[in-house]
């Protein structure tokens, strides 16, 4: 143990082991950021350094005569074109909101909506490119939104905490859980995730009553699962076979082999479908070998490779939205 290659070779250990507590330490630390950030309080002055801060705002907006971006509207009271500051102003687009809708929209509403769903009401004169700030990269969890939120309101409204953290109206509620669940599935952006679904899902899956794929279980109130099941459903659709979609494999007399699922048993034949859609009836006495192949789903397992990590977290937002009809 004492020749010099084993000393170089203990040092080497050392330095490597010390790399690794250090890469081990800044993974948990880089790990806990989440945790860190949602240390605000919800309340205007919280808010107001994030919109300072983490959430960008001031790339867009300006309040008054703080800050120079000119992109988004100014939400301070501003010279001609903006008389009156946004707390005020989210007053008068609520009407215009409430017109359009149909239902009662407040001031907290149209300014939760603002965040959670910007392109819901384009500011006139503006273009409808306000960040979808609870996505990557600027990734506001839901309470930085809810200070947001209350900093906007400070500004000339009236500041209700209730409505705005601990009793929302039903709108802001709503909208509180799309920004939840968005948040939760690392920021994917569940507007962009129904396009990704539209893309990839629906041939062979359906939500609710529309008369989508039906090759695979209906989706409606798929987010109760929680989002590890359905990631998982996703990654390795094999793993987590749902209960009535195994995959069977068929092979016939003349050595034929068909594989997918059993859709119709009974008067002497049975059905098998496959991936596409496809349904083979075979004689029952023309089966030589019929057997469930549990390593294997009808959902392709390279789906996760055709999405972009980015479409695959906005799909999954999207799902995570999809709650049981009798909660709501
Ligand atoms: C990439 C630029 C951009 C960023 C970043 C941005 N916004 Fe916007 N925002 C806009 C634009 C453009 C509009 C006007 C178009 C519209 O209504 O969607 C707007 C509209 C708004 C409105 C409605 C304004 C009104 O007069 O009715 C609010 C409220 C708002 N943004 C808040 C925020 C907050 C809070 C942040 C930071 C968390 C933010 N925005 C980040 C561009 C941006
Ligand atoms: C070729 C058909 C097909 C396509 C395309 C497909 N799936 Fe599936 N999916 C299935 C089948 C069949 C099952 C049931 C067997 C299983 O659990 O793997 C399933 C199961 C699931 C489940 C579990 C459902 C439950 O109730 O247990 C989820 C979630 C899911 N798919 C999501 C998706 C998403 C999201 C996409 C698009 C990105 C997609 N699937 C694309 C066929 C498909």
């Amino acid at each position: 143990m004492n020749s010099p290659i084993s000393r170089v070779f203990v040092f080497l250990l050392i330095v490597l082991g010390v790399y690794l507590w250090i890469g081990y330490s800044i993974t948990a630390l880089t790990g806990s950021g989440d945790k860190a950030t949602t240390v605000v309080e919800i309340t205007p002055e919280g808010g107001e350094a994030i919109y300072w801060g983490k959430g960008r705002c001031f790339t867009c907006h300006s309040v008054g005569g703080q800050g120079s971006a000119v992109r988004g509207p100014n939400h301070g009271q501003f010279g001609e074109k903006f008389q009156q500051a946004m707390g005020a102003r989210a007053t008068e687009r609520a009407a215009a909101r409430t017109e359009k809708e149909g239902v009662e929209f407040t001031a907290v509403d149209y300014i939760v909506e603002s965040l959670a769903s910007p392109g819901a009401f384009v500011v006139e004169g503006y273009k409808n490119e306000m960040a979808v700030v609870y996505a990557p990269p600027i990734s506001l969890n839901l309470k930085e939104i809810k200070a947001i939120v209350s900093y906007m309101m400070s500004l000339g409204g009236d500041l209700d905490m209730e409505a705005i953290d601990s009793a929302p109206s039903e709108i802001t509620a709503k909208l509180y859980s799309k920004i939840s669940a968005a948040a939760e599935a690392g920021g994917g952006d569940p507007e962009l995730g129904a396009e990704v679904y539209e893309d990839n899902c629906v041939e062979c899956h359906a939500l609710g009553e529309e008369e989508d794929g039906e090759i695979g279980p209906n989706l409606s109130g798929i987010a109760a699962t929680g989002l590890k099941f359905i990631s998982e459903s996703i990654l390795a659709p094999a793993k987590s076979l749902t209960k009535g979609y195994e995959t069977y494999v068929v092979i016939n007399n003349e050595g034929r082999q068909f594989i997918g699922l059993k859709t119709r048993d009974g008067d002497g034949e049975v059905d098998i479908t496959n991936a596409l859609g496809d349904v083979e009836t075979i004689a029952k006495a023309d089966i030589k070998e019929i057997r469930i192949d549990d390593t294997l789903s009808i959902m392709p397992d390279d789906i996760s490779e055709v999405l972009t990590v980015k479409e695959y977290q906005d799909v999954l937002s999207f799902l995570m939205l999809q709650k049981p009809a009798q909660e709501e």
